[in-house]
Formats: structure tokens, sequence, C-alpha cells
């Protein structure tokens, strides 16, 4: 049987899996209010600045001292900001002057810093003090102070007499933030539909999978089993608006054995001896899906964690996305090119509200 030391309790009741408490119930390895005595406060030790007026000239000295430094850290990069002046065109008179003046901010800053810290700690008021927890709750005399104040309000405004005025006033607070949802409206395409916008990528039948930024076409043969490639469709470095169409498009190609992946009904033909192209924008809120775990073939989004399994049609395993990443569909032209079957055959990216 141990002995506490502090509490001189016998504790081996409470190191059983199981202890009946007071109230009958279970309290497995629960600790028991009543076994737990409160130690108390530790006696007061005193600082050695207190007991020694050597050591407290000492500690008052460290801290004037340490703010001088600062001073002098201050003045220091003052005078390194006119001495080493940014020339046009000179990186050394550049890195110079960022370097010496860092250098004469950062001595500033730590001097004020620790000066601060030594005197709290060393020389300031040294007493010990508990600040007991009050409950939450008000007392039972404010509690019917604020009932009585809002039987007054409603009373003097006659807000419950008055349902005609009560009920317009609630419709106008509905109504006021209508129009800033509809100018909403006004940050998304002008002049197209931005469902059909949203619901296509460039990706067509017959595109060939290019690499993301040369634009150099891919050939099956080059895919070796464990490859990740970022992948774009054909002639997007030649658009415009690539940038708003590489939002949508972006893929990223990978080959497994073959027999690792699982193929649902109707996908058969969606990829080629093992390669398969994803898409690479989150459907959480499309940031770029960019890494893939080699050895457990997941692919990881980096902004809130979404991880979405390969191997299971990309289905998501893990994180706040909702929907596995899109496939696209692909095959291999009579020249051993990777080409696109279709565009996605759903919408790529975060869910919007006409999303299927
Ligand atoms: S955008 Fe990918 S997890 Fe949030």
């Amino acid at each position: 049987m141990a002995h506490d030391e502090v509490s001189g309790h016998d504790t081996a009741a409470s190191d059983s899996s199981a202890v009946e408490t007071t109230r009958g119930t279970t309290a497995g390895t629960t600790v028991i209010a009543s076994d737990v005595v409160n130690p108390g406060e530790p006696p007061h030790r005193k600082r050695v600045t207190d007991v020694d007026p050597k050591a407290n000239k000492t500690a008052q000295r460290s801290v004037y001292t340490l703010f001088y430094l600062s001073i002098a850290g201050s003045v220091f990069a003052v005078a390194a900001y006119m001495a080493f002046p940014i020339e046009d065109g000179d990186p050394t008179a550049l890195r110079l002057n960022t370097l010496f003046i860092g250098i004469g901010i950062a001595l500033a800053l730590f001097g004020i810093g620790l000066a601060a810290v030594h005197w709290g700690k060393a020389l300031m008021y040294d007493k010990e003090g508990i600040d007991e927890r009050h409950p939450v709750r008000g007392t039972d005399a404010t509690r019917e102070r604020a009932v009585e104040i809002f039987e007054q309000a409603d009373k003097e405004s006659g807000f419950g007499r008055r349902t005609l005025i009560r009920n317009s006033l609630i419709g106008a607070l509905v109504a006021f933030p209508l129009p800033g949802l509809v100018l909403f409206r006004g940050l998304g395409p002008q002049n197209e539909d931005p469902v059909e916008l949203l619901s296509h990528t460039m990706w067509q039948k017959g595109s060939r999978l290019t690499l993301d930024p040369t634009g150099i076409p891919v050939k099956a043969a080059d895919i070796t089993i464990g490859s990740v490639f970022h992948i774009i469709p054909e002639g997007l470095n030649e658009r415009e608006d690539r940038l708003e169409q590489k939002a949508k498009a972006a893929v990223l190609l990978m080959r497994l054995n073959p027999d690792d992946l699982n193929i649902s009904p109707g996908r058969e033909g969606w990829s080629y001896d093992g390669i398969v192209a994803y898409s690479k924008i989150c459907t959480h809120v499309g940031c770029p899906v960019a890494l893939y775990e080699q050895q457990t073939h997941h692919l990881l989004c980096p902004c809130h964690q979404s991880t979405f399994d390969v191997v299971n049609e990309c289905e998501v395993i893990f994180g706040p996305a909702k929907r596995p990443l899109p496939q696209l569909p692909i095959e291999v032209d009579s020249e051993g090119y990777l080409v696109a079957k279709s565009d996605f055959n759903e919408p790529v990216g975060p869910s919007f509200w006409e999303r299927p």
C-alpha cells in the first residue's frame, strides 16, 4: 500500500482500476475530491536582491545600463541611416544600410525588453497574491434588476404593444442587408453566365496534357510508377486569360500500379495503364493540392490539410473538403501522347450556388 507524503492518505484505493465514490458510482481512475488535500501556498522565498544590498545595487546598475544600451542602439540606427545611404542601383549600399540600421534597432529593442524584465523580476515589489475565482452568474438581485430594466424598456417603448411598428421594424432590419448581398453579384464575371463559366474548363477531347509551366506535351512512356507531374492543357500559355483558365484546369498526373486502383463502374476507361489525372483545385476552398505522398498515395492540400486518397478515386479521407477531386478522363493518342478524353465530368473546385 503506497503512502502519499503530502496528503498523508493511503493511495492504494485510488491506484485500483475502479473506486466506489460517495455517490455510489464507479469512478475508475478519477481523482476523488475528498482525497485531495490543498497543500496551500509554498513558503515565500526572498530574492537575493531583497536580502543583499550589494546585489540590489548590482541589479539597479544592470537595469539602467541596459536602458542606456537601448539609447545607444537607437542613436546608432540613426547614424547608420546617414552613414550608409541607399544609392540607386548599388546593392551593396542597400545591404549595408539595412544591416546597420537593423543592428541598431535590434539593440534598442533588446535593451528595453531585457531591462524591463530584469527590473520587474529583481527590483519591483515582491508580493505574492491570490485572485479568488468568482462565479460567472450574477447575483439574484442583479438578475432581477436586469429583468426590470428590460420590462421597463418594453413598456416605455411600446415594443410589445405596438405590433405593427414592431413588425415593420423587423422587416426593415431584415431588408437592410439585401442591397449588400445583391452587390456581391458585381464581384463575379460581368458579361458571361458565372454558372456556365464555373462549370467548364478548357480541357476538351484531344487536348494534350502538357507540363506546367513549360507546356511540353507528356508521353505515357515518360511517366514512371510513383511519379507525379503538374499538368496544364495544351495551348494554355498562349491564351490571354491563361491565369483564369489555369485556376480551373490545373491537373495532377500520377502513375500507380494499375492493380492498386479501385475503379468504380463507368470510369473504367478514364485512366491509362495506372496513369490517372485529377483536378489540382481543392474542393474545399480552391487551394492547389500540391503534396503527393508516394507511399500512401495520398494527395494533401496544404491550406487546411484535406487529404484525398488517389487509390479510391481521390475520395476525402481527412479534412474539411466535402467532395473528391474531380477526375480528368485521359487516353493516349496515336503518337503516344497523353490526351484528355473530354472536359471534367463535373465542375472543379469549391461548391457554388448552382453546382449540381
Ligand atoms: S482549400 Fe484545401 S483544405 Fe481548404
